[in-house]
């Protein structure tokens, strides 16, 4: 499926886009596990989540869906589960399938996890490597998925310093932990988004954590709680930069989820000179939650403070396009983890803003973006929905219609991305 995004006049209007997907994966997961039934509001419909909601109904677990964004999870206890007798698919979902691999290590039956063709492309090792240290037998293949992860193993706690920063690896072995006899201690080189800590605490699991670090043992129970999923900033990104980029634009964008390792776009922007107002904060299920009203204003290309990037690590397709019109260069280093994403994603976006006439120099671990305008011109999405959505952005401001090839993944996180962009000011239509 293909989409042209044109330009287009002044974004307007107030908006909510769709849960957030690391919330949504979580709350799934202890939902399942806990005693007794959760009701998950604000869920998010996309493919990956509801891959891992399938993957769970086939380990035993009965999932209602009493209404759009709502899922109702007659959780079956820690040791509830049982096998599902052939594979499980996680779709395109990394989250999905690493931190499943550490839920399904400490399990009495055997399971096999399988994804699509961008999925079986993604490293593995980062969970299975530190998991078999915990006691757990997978098998991968050289490293890539399918998993076929061995039941009836005895876990042990480890005190595991992650190599490169990633909250999926930090919550497949906290999930390994409920399991492991002992501590399960993670130290992170940078603090990660704390989604898995938050709810495990949550749902009455006692962890101890502070940014960079997480200490929980094995051997207690989770209690059902309902969850109340923040809108997520990572789907915002794409209306903050649009509504920045676009002049005359005044966009609203509701109950946008505001954990803080998950903000560094909102910095990045500002930096550059992003007119973006955070209003009526408040707490919504355990996390901070705020209305972004975001005004067109001119960008000025920056050095991206190294600090941001594990804050924005799904904002960098979106963050290029802002690049690539502001005025000076951006410079982006530091983001090697964007090569092993949905796609390669330096490469992604710096092939595709090339073809949009934009001068872009890539490093092994980032960019160096000189902004200006940008053509008209045919990208590819490599099947990376925030790839996809970040060129819809960029074909707003481009001098003609940029058409960009398969969208279909769009539908991971995004669903109904077209329309609710089309809403507020864009022209995106399928080509
Ligand atoms: C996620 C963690 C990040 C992020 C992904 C979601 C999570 O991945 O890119 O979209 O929900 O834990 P890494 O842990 O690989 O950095």
């Amino acid at each position: 499926m293909d989409w042209i995004s044109r330009p287009s006049g002044p974004l307007r209007g107030t908006l909510t886009v769709p849960g957030d997907k690391s919330v949504s994966h979580r709350a799934l997961m202890l939902a399942a596990l806990a005693e007794g039934d959760s009701l998950i509001s604000g869920f998010l419909e996309g493919e990956d989540t509801r891959a891992t909601a399938a993957v769970l109904a086939q380990l035993g677990v009965s999932i209602e869906t009493p209404a759009a964004g709502e899922r109702l999870v007659h959780g079956v206890g820690l040791r509830g589960l049982r096998g599902a007798g052939r594979p499980l698919d996680c779709g395109n979902a990394g989250t999905g399938m690493r931190l499943l691999a550490g839920l399904l290590a400490g399990q009495a039956f055997d399971a096999t996890l399988i994804g699509d063709e961008s999925l079986s492309r993604r490293p593995m090792r980062r969970v299975t490597e530190p998991l078999a240290s915990m006691g757990a037998r997978i098998d991968s293949q050289a490293g890539l998925p399918p998993l076929h992860v061995h039941g009836g193993q005895r876990l042990r706690g480890i005190r595991y310093e992650l190599p490169v920063a990633s909250a999926q690896v930090k919550s497949a072995l906290l999930l390994a932990g409920l399991y492991a006899e002992g501590e399960t201690e993670i130290l992170e080189p940078h603090p990660t988004r704390d989604y898995t800590e938050r709810m495990l605490a949550a749902f009455g699991w006692p962890i101890e954590f502070a940014p960079g670090r997480a200490r929980l043992t094995g051997g207690h129970a989770l209690r059902a709680i309902d969850v109340q999923v923040p809108a997520d900033f990572s789907s915002a990104a794409f209306f903050l930069v649009a509504a920045s980029l676009v002049p005359g634009s005044d966009l609203t964008l509701c109950a946008v989820g505001l954990n803080p390792r998950r903000t560094g776009l909102l910095h990045a922007l500002r930096l550059m000179g992003a007119d973006i107002e955070v209003l009526d904060e408040r707490q919504s299920g355990g996390e901070p939650v705020a209305d972004l009203r975001v005004r067109h204003a001119p960008l000025r290309g920056i050095e991206l403070p190294g600090e941001l990037v594990p804050d924005m690590i799904d904002e960098f397709p979106a963050l290029f396009v802002a690049a690539a019109a502001a005025q000076g260069a951006t410079v982006i280093s530091g983001a090697a983890e964007l090569r092993v994403k949905e796609s390669d994603r330096i490469a992604s976006m710096a092939t595709g803003l090339r073809a949009l006439g934009v001068q872009l120099q890539e490093t092994p671990d980032g960019a160096i973006i000189t902004g200006g305008t940008m053509g008209p011109g045919a990208i590819e999405s490599h099947g990376d929905h925030r790839v996809a959505m970040s060129f819809a952005v960029a074909g707003l401001v481009a001098k003609g219609n940029v058409r960009i090839g398969d969208c279909r993944n769009v539908a991971t996180s995004f669903p109904g991305f077209v329309e609710l962009a089309n809403r507020c000011g864009f022209a995106l239509a399928d080509a």
